[in-house]
């Protein structure tokens, strides 16, 4: 796809340096061509060890804890970009000069997309208000899909996403309602009180945070803006994690990319991904003070707690995003007036795991979700909202991996193999009345559901 096929209407290739340096090859081998020169098939549980697109959005070294996007060091963005900045130099490739992003902006901003559609808020309305959040964006995500039946590849034709306006234009949408979506999630299930865009045309370009909280939370300190910014920049994309890897998943059979983003929640959801921030602080809650916090590493030693926010799949070593997340988690305390006392015990388990041997021998630190829900907390978000957070991050990641994945050579429908490890047949099939109830199958097949 050509590169202008990716920016707002309006602006063009020419108008920005060049500011990328020249790509990497991969050097992995083909598994097809070791397998035709007679290796096996490997078993590989959780894809650890298995390399399955190639990507040139992030790039991720979890030993050196380096997260670069595009090149850039993550804690230079932190510290310089705001997240409409990333989230353009995800989906672009390049950051934006100001002419871009006020252009992005205003793109985003469209009140055509930003209102929520009638089905969607009808489609909220129908949940009880006990739903947890994510439960309710999944499915808002997926039918977002019924407003634009002109996207959908299963009504128009599975070429549908090849014209660059339509890309245009699914980035377009999901970007400028996502906030709006989450705002009435947010006011359903909580009754805060929200205040969602109409459709009547905005007279300024705003930005994604803004969008959201001016919404959601209208009356927050500016610092706390100013750190759900950076959280949403560090959220905003992490290879192929779990969702990204669902994204593309659903993607490559030709689905409608909303399936593809609603198969992404439902997969941020769980609280070994982004669900971990909600489950790390039941967990602080659980253990209640510092004091507690030796007994409560003995269960976990004893495998019978986990340790949310510690660990993960790729870093061996401190996660460079925990790192500043751990860093605003100390600003904001020291500008909020109430202290949490959670933030007490979190620093109480974390000095504790990362002395003990059981954590150090097995390299686990803190992930970004052992510190990102103490400031969701500090801004008034309830535990059961904090996916929801990290979604509106984490969206610009999977739209970038969906686009690329769009234009990828070795793109093919993703089908992994299995083992099989059942019974060999053929076994004869007994007519029904002359099933024994202690015959063998129970035992092999039953005791397997
Ligand atoms: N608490 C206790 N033990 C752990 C933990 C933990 N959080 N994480 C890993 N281990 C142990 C695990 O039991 C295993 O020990 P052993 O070798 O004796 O059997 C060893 O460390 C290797 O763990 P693993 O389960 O093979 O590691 P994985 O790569 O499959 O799992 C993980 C990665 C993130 C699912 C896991 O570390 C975990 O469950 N962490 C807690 C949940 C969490 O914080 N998730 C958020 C990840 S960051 C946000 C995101 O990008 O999703």
């Amino acid at each position: 796809m050509p590169e202008s096929a990716h920016l707002p209407r309006g602006a063009s290739a020419k108008m920005v340096p060049a500011t990328r340096a020249a790509p990497v090859a991969t050097k992995a081998p083909l598994a097809s061509k070791l397998h035709a020169a007679g290796i096996p098939k490997l078993y590989d549980p959780g894809f650890a060890t298995t390399i399955a697109y190639k990507s040139a959005i992030t790039d991720l070294n979890g030993t050196a804890g380096i997260l670069r996007y595009r090149g850039y060091p993550i804690e230079k963005l932190a510290a310089v970009c705001t997240f409409d900045e990333v989230a353009h130099l995800l989906l672009h490739a390049r950051l934006p000069t100001r002419r871009e992003l006020d252009a992005f902006r205003v793109t985003l901003s469209d009140a055509r997309y930003t209102a929520l559609p009638r089905h969607i808020a009808c489609l909220i309305e129908s949940f009880p208000a006990s739903a947890h959040p994510m439960t309710i964006l999944t499915a808002a995500l997926a039918a977002l899909a019924a407003s634009y039946p002109e996207l959908n590849p299963s009504i128009v034709s599975s070429g549908v996403y090849n014209d660059p306006e339509t890309r245009r234009r699914v980035i377009t949408i999901v970007l400028a309602v996502f906030p709006t979506l989450a705002a009435a999630i947010l006011h359903h299930t909580t009754s805060t009180h929200v205040t969602l865009p109409s459709n009547a045309p905005s007279s300024a370009p705003q930005s994604y945070t803004y969008r959201f909280l001016s919404a959601a939370l209208p009356s927050l300190p500016s610092q706390l803006v100013t750190a759900f910014d950076t959280l949403l920049i560090l959220h905003a994309d992490h290879e192929q994690n779990c969702s990204t890897s669902a994204v593309r998943h659903l993607s490559s059979s030709g689905v409608d990319v909303f399936s593809s983003l609603s198969a992404g929640a439902a997969a941020l959801y769980g609280p070994l991904h982004g669900g971990a921030s909600e489950a790390v602080i039941h967990m602080l809650a659980r253990i209640g003070t510092p004091s507690n916090v030796p007994a409560f590493l003995a269960k976990v030693k004893a495998r019978r707690e986990r340790l949310m926010g510690f660990g993960h799949r790729v870093y061996k070593t401190y996660d460079p995003r925990a790192r500043i997340v751990r860093s605003l988690t100390q600003t904001i305390v020291s500008i909020t007036a109430t202290h949490d006392p959670l933030i007490d015990v979190a620093l109480a388990l974390e000095s504790a795991a990362l002395s003990d041997d059981y954590f150090v021998s097995r390299k686990l630190y803190p992930n970004i979700d052992f510190y990102s829900g103490i400031i969701y907390k500090a801004m008034g978000v309830p535990p059961s909202f904090f996916t929801v957070m990290f979604a509106l991050g984490r969206i610009a990641g999977w739209l970038s991996h969906w686009l690329e994945f769009l234009d990828d050579p070795d793109r093919k429908i993703a089908r992994p193999h299995q083992a099989y490890i059942g019974v060999l047949g053929p076994l004869p099939v007994p007519s029904l009345d002359s099933r024994d109830e202690d015959r063998g199958e129970k035992d092999t097949i039953l005791a397997r559901l």
